[in-house]
């Protein structure tokens, strides 16, 4: 199990995550819920080692993994699958998949074709065209080859960092269809994202960061059936209001005398 306890981290002086609590189990898919700037991709940073922790802890099936560098991380089966994809465009759908098993040095061209196998196996679409050009793909394909490139380095743990942005709605769809069925597979998936509505659908339980704290969590269910959340991450409109309180009888009255003067209609 990923297990962030406690956790602060930030750039410079700057703290941005306060207090972080998470777990992510085998198997899950976690929903990482926020606006932009919340501290999404923070996190992931940080659990990834690519930012220090100020305080806190980060464990990985019982091991403290805060103080080691970001290679031993993937070593262990931490996986980041960056925000914008992060695709070398000039070099081949093949490099970029070889790029994704660098930490593994050492491997073997057979150990490289069969994991670049297993790697492709959920995103067919790639297999034809390995020697291509990545620039060549489209932005869904591309998040596809960001995801089979981190399996390149056989994790155990994906941190997904906002798959769907940027892509058009049909493709949205299909990614995160192709991030459930990696569920099977196993894999501790921490899915941070900014598209609530679609990432709920396919996790099981779901963190809401503001600000850089969690301030909600629960099951996808939970986090869907609240109408705080509903508000401010669905898309959905306020609640009318209660008509015999104090403010709704003055707006009401308010409105009826705009409407009487016909400054509006
Ligand atoms: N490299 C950086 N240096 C300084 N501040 C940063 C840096 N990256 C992000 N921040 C700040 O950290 C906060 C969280 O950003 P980020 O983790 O990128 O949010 P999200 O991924 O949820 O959109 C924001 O206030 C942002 O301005
Ligand atoms: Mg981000």
């Amino acid at each position: 199990m990923l297990k962030a306890a406690n956790l602060c981290a930030g750039y410079g002086r700057d703290t941005v995550l306060r207090n972080i609590d998470l777990t992510v189990s085998p198997g899950e898919i976690v929903a990482l819920i926020g606006a932009n700037g919340a501290g999404k991709s923070t996190l992931v940073k940080t659990i990834a080692g690519l930012l220090p922790v100020r305080s806190g802890a980060i464990s990985f099936d019982g091991e403290r993994l805060d103080r080691l560098t970001p290679r031993e991380r993937v070593l262990r089966g931490i996986c980041l699958v960056p925000e914008g994809r992060q695709m070398f465009g000039g070099l081949t759908i093949e490099a970029n998949l070889r790029l994704g098993a660098y930490a593994r040095k050492g491997l073997g061209d057979a150990a490289l074709k069969d994991l670049m196998a297993d790697a492709c196996r959920p995103f067919p679409i790639l297999t034809p065209r390995l020697h291509e050009p990545a620039a060549n793909l489209s932005g869904g394909q591309q998040q596809m080859l960001a995801i089979a490139r981190g399996l390149m380095s056989s994790p155990k743990a994906l941190l997904l960092d906002e798959p769907s942005l940027g892509l058009a709605p049909t493709l949205v769809s299909e990614i995160f269809r192709l991030i459930a069925d990696l569920r099977s597979r196993g894999f501790a998936i921490l899915l941070s994202e900014q598209n609530a509505r679609q990432s709920l659908a396919i996790s099981d339980r779901a963190y809401v960061i503001e600000n850089g704290s969690i301030t909600a969590s629960g099951t996808a269910g939970e986090i869907l059936a609240s109408d705080e959340i509903a508000q401010k991450y669905l898309g959905v409109g306020h609640r009318v209001g209660d008509p015999t309180s104090a403010k709704q009888v003055a707006m009401t009255a308010r409105l009826r005398d705009i409407m009487a003067e016909n400054r509006v209609l």
